[in-house]
């Protein structure tokens, strides 16, 4: 059966590397997986970089998957739940959900604005809530759903409490999820990666030099492992990925 792949922040970094790799042929010798998802539903806010980042993988398609591109920023509730009715409507089930979008505005306690926090709950945690909670109130079967934390948000981090505030929430709003959800079937795995060369990263480290840590690319052979067979096999609350 085929299957249908919804990866939030797709424009860039680990989201877009992502739905690149369930682009490809499988491997020889590898497993249908790949093959197995025929749509992939992609969801961003607008830019130059989304629109640029939609015509490469069109260009670069070989098996033909389905791109369902929608532009919405997941921050804004009301505007995220009406972005589930129409992916709902136009898209069907969604069977591996990637919540990966993402947002930090790294600065000291002191200088933390509240409507700042806000947002970055908004994104990073009550955004993967919303799609799951709405998915599953219209009749959604998730096979997988994948939450992108950090190992931010296991250890706190001087100058990143929003955002480790948040991916600590993540982390354990996974845990439930993964608890109530197994009923249906559904597995639920938190990957908290480590240092990762994107967009993100360099505002939270900003003279670092890229090539010296870990690819958006490495994340998202990780998140394609678990959506193959032997993902299966994966039984973890959250999955540390670093180098
Ligand atoms: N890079 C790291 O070192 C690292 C480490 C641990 C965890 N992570 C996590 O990995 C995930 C992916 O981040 P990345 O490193 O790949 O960063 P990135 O390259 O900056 O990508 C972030 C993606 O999220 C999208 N996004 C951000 N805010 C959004 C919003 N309000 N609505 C819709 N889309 C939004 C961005 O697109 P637009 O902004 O254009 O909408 C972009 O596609 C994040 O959850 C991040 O916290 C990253």
């Amino acid at each position: 059966m085929t299957k249908t792949l919804l990866v939030t922040g797709a424009s860039r970094g680990i989201g877009l590397e992502t739905v690149r790799r369930f682009l490809q042929e499988p491997a020889a010798g590898r497993g249908p997986e790949k093959g197995d998802v025929s749509r992939i539903v992609l969801v961003a806010r607008d830019s130059d970089d989304y629109s640029e980042a939609l015509a490469d993988l069109e260009a670069h398609n070989p098996r033909g998957v389905t791109l369902s591109a929608y532009r919405a920023d997941v921050g804004d509730r009301a505007a995220l739940v009406e972005l589930i009715d129409e992916i709902a409507e136009n898209d069907g089930n969604i069977d591996y959900l990637v919540n990966n979008a993402g947002y930090t505005n790294p600065v000291a306690l002191q200088q933390v604005d509240f409507a700042d926090f806000e947002r970055t709950m908004s994104v990073n945690l009550y955004a993967p809530f919303t799609l799951v909670q709405q998915l599953l109130h219209r009749g959604n079967h998730f096979d997988l759903i994948v939450n992108i934390a950090s190992t931010a948000g296991i250890g706190g981090r001087s100058g990143w409490l929003t955002y480790s505030a948040s991916k600590a929430a993540l982390i354990n709003m996974s845990e439930v999820m993964r608890e109530e959800l197994a009923i249906y079937g559904t597995r639920v795995v938190c990957i908290s990666p480590g240092r990762t060369a994107t967009a993100l990263r360099r505002v939270l480290a900003p003279t670092e030099d890229p090539s010296t840590i870990m690819q958006a690319g490495d994340v998202a052979a990780v998140i394609e492992m678990l959506a193959s067979p032997v993902g299966r096999f994966v039984d973890s609350a959250n999955l540390v990925v670093r180098q």
